[in-house]
């Protein structure tokens, strides 16, 4: 057996029906863990799941909804083993200039990203910890950006949030660990995956007009990355697989980058 082998653990998902979260799921699932996909998109997740084989499934989950958390967490612990590993990975950005932003598409992102990453701590940990209906400790893996670490034009709530999901990360580590927990709180902060978020993304600031066209701003990110490419999904996938792991034991209240260098 090998430091990265996940058998008989149980890994939620969230975010898990498109894009990073998917690939998340499919490696945890690789890996030898059970995997229940949560997310809004409720075919979609079942369609990942069922793809997965057996074992897996999937909840719907609105990770801005305390309910919600509540049930899908009571699910994952009664139906599919039990709560070992958290992949706080639901999130979305809306890019906008800091002139034009819109009240309400920052209240969207602080509730996604901010209010929907503290609540999976907060259930993820209750779950895990030693008198949780859970109880055997185990790993939460949060995803920040890399625009939490470098200042890149036409998304400055949007890293904000991605600061805060940072933050978030360290309290809970020290938290978990004062109190007893036996959890460990990572987060990865990735770089720009041409996934619909990121291709999206890619597009905006062109129609911003932050660069003469969508190349030149897949160039741009490109050129600040000493890997000299943008990220893959499988990239960000082994890196959560990792933090999940054994082989991470010793890794706590980290941040870490999967960026090909970006935000050094
Ligand atoms: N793609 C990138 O370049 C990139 C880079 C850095 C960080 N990230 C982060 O990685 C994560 C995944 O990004 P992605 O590119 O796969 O995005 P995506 O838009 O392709 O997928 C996001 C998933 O989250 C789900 N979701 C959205 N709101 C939800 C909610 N309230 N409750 C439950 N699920 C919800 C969506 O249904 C979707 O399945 C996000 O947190 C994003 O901020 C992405």
């Amino acid at each position: 057996m090998t430091k990265t082998d996940l058998s008989g653990r149980t890994a939620l998902v969230t975010g898990g029906a498109q894009g990073l979260g998917e690939g998340m799921a499919r490696a945890l699932a690789a890996a030898g863990a059970r995997v229940v996909v949560a997310d809004l998109q409720e075919d979609l997740a079942a369609s990942v799941a069922g793809s997965l084989g057996e074992g897996h499934g999937s909840v719907h989950l609105d990770v801005t909804e305390e309910p919600s958390w509540e049930a899908a967490v009571g699910t994952t612990v009664s139906e599919y083993g039990g709560l070992d590993i958290l992949v706080n990975n639901a999130g979305i950005e809306i890019t906008s200039l800091i002139t034009e932003v819109e009240p309400k598409d920052i209240r969207a992102m602080l509730d996604v990203n901010i209010l929907g990453t503290a609540l999976g701590l907060k259930h993820g940990l209750r779950a895990m910890r030693p008198e949780g209906p859970a109880g055997k400790g185990g790993s939460i893996i949060n995803i920040s950006s890399v625009a939490a670490t470098i200042a890149f034009p036409g998304i400055p709530v949007y890293s904000a949030t991605k600061s805060a999901v940072d933050r978030l990360t360290r309290v809970a580590a020290m938290e978990a660990g004062k109190l007893g927990y036996g959890v460990r709180v990572n987060c990865i902060y990735p770089g720009l995956v041409p996934t619909a978020m990121g291709a999206g993304l890619a597009n905006d600031m062109a129609e911003l007009g932050l660069f003469a066209s969508v190349e030149e701003a897949i160039g741009a990110v490109v050129g600040l990355t000493p890997s000299g490419r943008l990220g893959e999904v499988s990239d960000m996938a082994d890196v959560v697989v990792f933090l999940a792991s054994d082989a991470s034991r010793f890794v706590n209240g980290a941040g870490l980058p999967v960026d090909g260098g970006m935000g050094m």
